[in-house]
């Protein structure tokens, strides 16, 4: 009598209805899981005031090694330098916590030389998640010259022989380019917003239409590399670097591409992309490859499933973006994009993938693999997992 006297009104309270442009999507939270997030949020604040201590003054957490209990740093040009910040930020949203706001601050002047830096096409990673939240949360006039400027750099990568921009620097007639890059074009649409100028949002558009024709299967997974003639643009390879194989879903690329297709209906209005997100989450979400608690493996062709280690930073990186389609969506479809975003939320936020207090190194997460072809970041804790994984939970949150 007392479960279901109880059961009804909470229900009912509930039932929120998230409103976005002309669609709604009707959901029901989890109280338990957002009590659990709440929680999180100070704990994780924590766990970052505890990473912040052993961090050498011109250096940014990459990952760390509970086996040897090692810290690993990077220099600000590496591809993963702006989720420290961008980390820090998110958390001071929900916490309030001036210190992380400080050392957000801190590590940025570190960081904004970077916008110069046209040997790289991860500008947004590096840029976007540091200057762009910080430009949200509290504007000024020197975060949109630096985010200006690094959207030029990262346009310096665009041939318009190719259609793309360039992801790494390979022979002179190979052109790489990566499903990763899906994720550098957000920074584009800022820039025409702000700047007016179009010539940004069209390499965004370019970029991402040459990638809906070339990197993607039947099956609408992807490869994760696409070698392009430098000249004449023709598809000379499709490959993989971090996956099992060529022919395989490397897990962490299947989610930027379903994120990076996210962005693209959300920054354009145009359908086409919409269809490609959800055709990329019907890969994802119907493989017989993706366990019960929703946190792939980290290829979904693996050949050891289910002894295959699995990969916490695709989960986040899939649970955000999700978030995010399922509002978009028809509602049938947007509360199954829910549905399993939230199992990945719950998933990642239970003891399994989340950080106890005071361990890990003060990283929020753990279980994330970076390259295990290359035997490097194997079953470790990542700090693109943490941001993803903290902007999962905002994004949960923000249906109350
Ligand atoms: N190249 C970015 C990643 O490892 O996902």
């Amino acid at each position: 009598m007392i479960y279901k006297s109880f059961i009804l009104p909470l229900a009912i309270a509930f039932l929120f209805v998230a409103c976005t442009g002309s669609k709604s999507l009707q959901v029901s939270q989890d109280t338990s899981l957002l009590q659990t997030i709440d929680a999180s949020f100070k704990q994780d604040a924590a766990q970052y005031r505890l990473l912040m201590k052993d961090l050498p003054p011109e250096k940014f957490p990459k990952n760390y090694n509970p086996k040897t209990a090692k810290l690993e740093t990077s220099n600000s040009s590496w591809w993963c330098s702006g989720f420290y910040p961008g980390t820090l930020l998110y958390l001071y949203e929900e916490t309030k916590d001036q210190q992380l706001y400080d050392e957000a601050m801190r590590i940025m002047k570190v960081l904004e030389k970077e916008k110069n830096n046209k040997g790289t096409h991860d500008l947004g990673f590096m840029m976007y998640c540091s200057f762009g939240n910080a430009e949200r949360i509290a504007p000024k006039p020197e975060y949109k010259e630096i985010l200006l400027q690094s959207a030029r750099s990262l346009s310096s990568r665009f041939s318009p022989a190719v259609g793309a921009i360039k992801s790494w620097n390979g022979k002179p007639d190979e052109y790489l380019v990566i499903i990763d890059n899906m994720m550098n074009l957000e920074l584009l649409f800022w820039a025409t917003r702000v700047s007016g100028d179009s010539s940004f949002y069209k390499i965004a558009v370019t970029h991402a239409n040459t990638t809906m024709q070339n990197h993607f299967r039947p099956d609408h997974s992807s490869y994760h590399v696409i070698n392009y003639n430098t000249q004449s643009g023709a598809v000379q390879q499709k490959r993989t670097h971090q996956g099992y194989s060529d022919e395989s879903a490397w897990a962490r690329g299947q989610a930027w591409g379903l994120y990076g297709y996210v962005v693209m209906y959300r920054e354009t209005k145009d359908k086409k992309y919409l269809d490609k997100a959800e055709a990329i989450a019907a890969f994802l979400l119907n493989h017989p490859n993706l366990p019960a608690d929703k946190i792939p493996y980290w290829d979904f062709n693996a050949p050891n499933i289910p002894s295959a280690l699995r990969d916490a930073s695709a989960g986040a990186i899939m649970s955000a973006a999700l978030f995010e389609l399922c509002r978009y969506a028809k509602p049938s479809e947007g509360k199954k994009y829910f549905a399993a975003a939230e199992t990945m939320l719950k998933s990642l936020a239970s003891p399994q993938y989340h950080s106890a207090q005071g361990t890990n190194g003060g990283f929020l997460t753990q279980h994330s693999v970076g390259h295990l072809p290359a035997g490097t970041e194997v079953d470790v804790s990542i700090s693109y997992a943490d941001y993803y994984f903290v902007e999962a939970m905002k994004r949960y949150k923000a249906f109350e």
